[in-house]
């Protein structure tokens, strides 16, 4: 699936941190926002997420625009296009790992399908370093455990728009790899995939596109 921006700007109240941004992101590609802190990766992320709406300007999935569509609508296409792992994982911290895995399909599925998805995500928190740790609360996991459930809940519909904030921060250099491994599949999988780094010079390999960004300027590399 496609994602583009046109002319896409990004202020809150007097801090313009977008400015006029266009960029298409093919089916299949895989783009790299890298910039020091506070340059506005998480805000442009957000924005390709549907999770934010542009001040100015539009986001267009397979070239069909954002901007016209009721809260309902958006929901319903994150929920069927987007899979979104957060810069500060979003886990309900008393429920248990594969509780929070599965979290997407609630109350959409019913629950014996449920029981096919399960199986799915321990496949997936296997590949991603977490076996042995299904059962436990997220709120008693460690913050790179914590990322890597994050990261999961992502994968774990499939979607075609793969979104990742800061994905190997916090992680050892080992637990990195798994990780960009998970991402690199997906692309060759023809997903688009879209994440943030500030280091991580591993990780930016398997991208094909890059913007840098600082504050209200941005630069697109190739
Ligand atoms: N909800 C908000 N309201 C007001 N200002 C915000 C909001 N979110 C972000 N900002 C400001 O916008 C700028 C960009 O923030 P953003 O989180 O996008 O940066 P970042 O590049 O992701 O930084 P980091 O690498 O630290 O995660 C910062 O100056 C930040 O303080
Ligand atoms: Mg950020």
């Amino acid at each position: 699936m496609s994602i583009e921006c046109r002319g896409v700007w990004k202020l809150y109240n007097d801090l313009m941190v977008i400015r006029d941004f266009s960029l298409k992101i093919d089916v299949g590609s895989c783009l790299a926002v890298v910039g020091p802190s506070g340059s506005g990766k998480t805000t442009l992320l957000r924005v390709l997420g549907l999770i934010d709406k542009p001040t100015r300007g539009d986001v267009f999935l397979d070239g069909e625009a954002v901007s016209s569509m009721v809260e309902k609508d958006l929901a319903e296409l994150r929920w069927l296009k987007i899979g979104y792992s957060f810069q500060e994982p979003k886990l309900i911290p008393n429920l248990s790992v594969v509780e929070n895995v599965l979290l997407p399909f609630f109350p959409r599925y019913k629950w014996f399908e449920i029981v096919n998805v399960k199986k799915k995500v321990i496949e997936l928190l296997d590949m991603l370093g977490l076996e042995g740790l299904y059962k436990r609360k997220t709120r008693d996991l460690s913050t790179g455990q914590k990322k890597r459930v994050d990261l999961a809940r992502a994968l774990i519909k499939d979607s075609p728009i793969l979104i990742a904030d800061e994905p190997t921060v916090n992680l050892d250099r080992e637990t990195a790899r798994i990780v960009i491994e998970a991402l690199k599949n997906n692309v060759e999988k023809g997903r688009t995939v879209i994440f943030s780094v500030t280091m991580d010079d591993e990780l930016l390999k398997i991208a094909n596109k890059m913007v840098k960004l600082e504050i209200g300027r941005h630069q697109i590399i190739k």
